[in-house]
């Protein structure tokens, strides 16, 4: 790295979510709940060059963890992404992504009369498939934009 380039900071602890296919940082922030409204320190760099991707974006959150059904949706948007978890400043944890066979309970289904929108309360299940998702219960498939559904 030159003098003459910008790093974005290192975390202390916390979640680095590296490898992010370039677009996709604030379809990240969606998926975490981020809004900037919590107070916590987060950076975002976006198509920053990478050896691997070409460009990619990466997402650093301090203070801050991510459940599993957080990093099965990321995997949906962000295949190659690594979560790298920061302890007093190092590597602990560094995990690539994969994609789940399902997705429970974190996306809700476009189709207003599915089951899952009805009054009584159920879990969503969508099975993951090659180009996307598709609704267990109405068969509804969501492709493009899946972090738009998202309902964590
Ligand atoms: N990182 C950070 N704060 C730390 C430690 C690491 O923000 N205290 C970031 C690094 O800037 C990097 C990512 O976490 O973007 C992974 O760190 P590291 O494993 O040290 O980097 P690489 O070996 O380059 O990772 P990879 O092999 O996954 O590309
Ligand atoms: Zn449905």
């Amino acid at each position: 790295m030159s003098e003459h380039e910008l790093r974005v900071s290192k975390i202390r602890n916390g979640t680095v979510i590296d490898h992010v296919q370039g677009g996709q940082a604030l379809n990240v922030l969606a998926i975490l709940g981020i809004d900037g409204s919590e107070g916590l320190s987060v950076s975002v760099g976006m198509n920053v060059p990478s050896d691997r991707l070409g460009r990619k974006d990466i997402v650093k959150v301090e203070g801050r963890e991510l459940s599993s059904s957080e990093v099965d949706v990321l995997s949906l948007i962000a295949p190659e992404a690594t979560i790298n978890i920061v302890r007093a400043f190092d590597v602990v944890e560094k995990n690539r992504v994969t994609r789940p066979e399902r997705v429970v309970g974190v996306l809700s289904c476009p189709n207003r009369n599915c089951i899952t929108n009805a009054e009584e309360p159920v879990d969503t299940r969508f099975t993951v498939i090659a180009d996307g998702v598709r609704c267990e219960y109405c068969s509804t498939v969501v492709r493009a934009d899946i972090a738009a559904h998202i309902d964590v």
